[in-house]
């Protein structure tokens, strides 16, 4: 069974980052009507100004969930009712356990956790009554594999991975499809968010997946309907290694193919 697209709503939430920007484009071109999210208007604005498409989007404080409500209800006032909905905005800081500031490990867990949750809850409430809808969390390999210096970022995103595995099974009786994306290194900048000094960007330079491709693969997994997407494809590999033995993953983790930061 394939997911039909076109004219149904989509609502991206980091719009206009790296992979927000590649993935309103690649649901635009399925004919899909597209809302984009995020926090800054003026961002948003350029975005729709430079879309080859017509594009919608709404800015809000995504801590905020009463605008989140609000902003959820409003689109499908206007727009009607939301079909899949995309918790893709997400931060990184890489450093230490010990040296990340009360400021970034709060940024990390208010946004890819706690706001992600409480997108996930409000447009879950819409969509259970009408027992259809898809929603996607763009997790991160991190989330399987931890590796030095991202601890907390990798904390943060083995918890959507958790979250994403329980609300599968709670709404799968309401016919509501959870997506779970797991990418390595995408190049985009997220990298030099995480690490301002370059070196991270450098080092996975060559085998970070393109923004373009992935949110291509990310609208083939939401049409077929998948579970999960984990790319690139050696990293589960190596995250199922992580399973079975914990000490060499251990070693891998510290190798240089894994530990870039
Ligand atoms: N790039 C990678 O290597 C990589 C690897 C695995 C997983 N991921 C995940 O992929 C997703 C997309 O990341 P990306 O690579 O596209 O990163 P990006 O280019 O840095 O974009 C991040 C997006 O998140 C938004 N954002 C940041 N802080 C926010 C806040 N407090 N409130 C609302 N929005 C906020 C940004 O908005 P502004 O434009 O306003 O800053 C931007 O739209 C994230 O969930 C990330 O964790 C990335």
């Amino acid at each position: 069974m394939t997911f039909q697209l076109e004219r149904r709503v989509v609502v991206i939430t980091g719009a206009t980052g790296g992979l927000g920007q590649a993935l309103v484009a690649a649901f635009l071109k399925t004919g899909a009507v597209v809302v984009a999210l995020g926090r800054d208007q003026v961002k948003l604005a350029h975005l729709a100004d430079v879309s080859q498409y017509r594009l919608y989007y709404a800015q809000l404080d995504f801590s905020d969930a009463s605008a989140i409500q609000q902003t959820l209800k409003r689109i499908e006032r206007r727009l009607g009712p939301i079909a899949v909905f995309v918790n893709n905005a997400g931060i990184g800081y890489f450093d230490t356990a010990l040296s990340l500031t009360a400021a970034q490990q709060q940024a990390m867990i208010q946004l890819n956790e706690a706001s992600l949750m409480t997108f996930c809850q409000q447009v879950g409430r819409l969509m259970v009554p009408r027992q259809a809808g898809m929603i996607v969390n763009v997790a991160s390999q991190a989330g399987k594999i931890a590796t030095p210096k991202a601890s907390v970022y990798a904390a943060s995103k083995a918890a959507v991975i958790a979250y994403s595995n329980a609300l599968r099974l709670e709404l799968a009786s309401a016919h509501i499809h959870i997506l779970t994306v797991n990418p390595g290194p995408i190049a985009t900048p997220f990298l030099t968010q995480a690490d301002p000094t370059g070196h991270y960007a450098q080092a996975v330079a060559k085998f970070a997946l393109t923004p373009t491709q992935l949110a291509n693969e990310i609208v083939h997994a939401v049409v077929t309907q998948q579970r999960e997407l984990n790319r690139p494809r050696f990293m589960n590999l190596a995250a199922l290694g992580y399973q079975l033995a914990p000490r060499l993953a251990d070693w891998l983790a510290q190798q240089p193919v894994f530990n870039r930061k």
